[in-house]
């Protein structure tokens, strides 16, 4: 890592403690050179920082979460934006320390702890020493949480709020059903819903079971043993669906009430563009997905949707109010120091750590 401690003790000895500009010209970045397996991943001490924009914030990173978007950007999900850009730095979430602003942010200030995450198509992500969001991608880090903790939350917990809050539109009185619940996406959904009062029933596997009710779901099903279908009573306003196979999908489209939402992680925007290109594959996706909206409308009464995390300062304020109020939380399994991402990346993908795992970086 070069010039950090130096350049971090200029920046925050400076007479003007909010507003600075970096001059940080390189750092340390995790980076994909060519699409594949862990091994491809490259730690690299000279990796450049670009100069802020007006709206960015420079955070040195403290610990980045590994999501299974990082993964699947290693082996080349999203090859049609980011092949033509390669080497990319991966990564989304992040927790760390406002180093330097851009001349136009209002809400930081240098040396503030903060937390928050990228955007899924962003190409320099945040497995760096220097990490650079738009300030409304970040808020401040709860202190009730290390940094550790607060990485594990951003990206899942703000794809589950998009889904709940911005597409559902969950209230009290709803019942909820969380296809998946023991992943980070399903257990902040969990966790989302119960603390708007509505009803919540889930799947999970055997492990998870225990936890998912400690989080206040009534009904746990573990898909290994159980079948669903027989064992899940009622019908519910909204369907989230994190496992998106054909299976999952007719069982939540049969489970819900007429003019309730079936909304799935596994839209398919990215690999149709992927496999068409973008000029090809987004005009196919948009097809499919208004093709299934309208059969599912017809067929069931229904709304489909698609759910993509969505950088949002409402549901980033709002995930942050309920992590400090200690509603909100990501079990964080094993931590890595950023120097050793193969092994983080092998770990994750042989399921070798059953859930998060966090790169410190040190
Ligand atoms: N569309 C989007 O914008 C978007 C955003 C985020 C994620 N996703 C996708 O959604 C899916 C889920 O993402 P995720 O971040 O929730 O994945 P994750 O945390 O890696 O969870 C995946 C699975 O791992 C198991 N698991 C996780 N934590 C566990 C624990 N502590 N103990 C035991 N088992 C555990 C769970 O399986 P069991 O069922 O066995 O409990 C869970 O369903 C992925 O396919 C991801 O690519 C899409």
């Amino acid at each position: 890592m070069m010039f950090r401690s130096a350049a971090i003790g200029r920046i925050l000895s400076g007479l003007d403690r909010s507003r600075s500009l970096s001059t940080i010209a390189s750092c340390r970045a995790v980076l994909v050179p060519r699409f594949g397996r862990p091994d491809v991943l490259e730690v690299r001490s000279d990796v450049s920082v670009p100069d802020l924009k007006p709206k960015e914030v420079l955070v040195g990173s403290r610990a980045v979460a590994i999501n299974p978007l990082d993964l699947r950007m290693r082996e080349g999900y999203g090859r049609s934006i980011f092949e033509s850009l390669l080497p990319i730095i991966i990564g989304r979430d992040v927790s760390g320390e406002v180093a330097a602003v851009g001349s136009s942010v209002s809400s930081l200030k240098v040396g503030q702890e903060v937390f928050g995450a990228l955007h899924p198509t962003a190409v320099r992500g945040t497995y760096t020493d220097y990490a650079i969001l738009s300030e409304d991608e970040l808020t401040i880090k709860p202190s009730t949480l290390s940094h550790v903790e607060a990485s594990a939350i951003p990206f899942p917990a703000l794809t589950a709020w998009r889904a709940l809050h911005s597409t559902a539109r969950i209230t009290d009185c709803d019942r909820v059903l969380i296809i998946g619940g023991g992943g980070a996406v399903g257990f902040t959904a969990i966790q989302l819903a119960v603390a708007v009062g509505c009803k919540v029933a889930t799947t999970c596997g055997p492990e998870s079971v225990d936890r998912l009710l400690s989080a206040g779901v009534e009904q746990a099903v573990d898909y290994t043993s159980e079948d669903i279908e027989f064992v899940i009573k009622g019908r519910f306003d909204a369907v989230l669906d994190t496992i998106g196979g054909p299976e999952t999908e007719r069982i939540g489209v049969n489970l819900l009430k007429k003019g309730g939402h079936y909304m799935t992680l596994q839209g398919e925007a990215a690999s149709l563009a992927d496999k068409y290109g973008l000029a090809v594959g987004l005009p196919a996706a948009t097809a499919i997905l208004l093709k299934k909206q309208c059969q599912y409308r017809y067929s069931h009464g229904i709304e489909y949707s698609w759910t993509f995390m969505r950088a949002d300062m409402e549901g980033l304020e709002g995930i942050r109010r309920l992590a400090e109020a200690g509603k909100l939380h990501v079990p964080v399994e094993k931590t890595f120091p950023l120097s050793q991402v193969k092994e983080a990346h092998e770990a994750k993908e042989k399921r070798l750590v059953p859930g998060k795992i966090v790169l410190e970086v040190d």
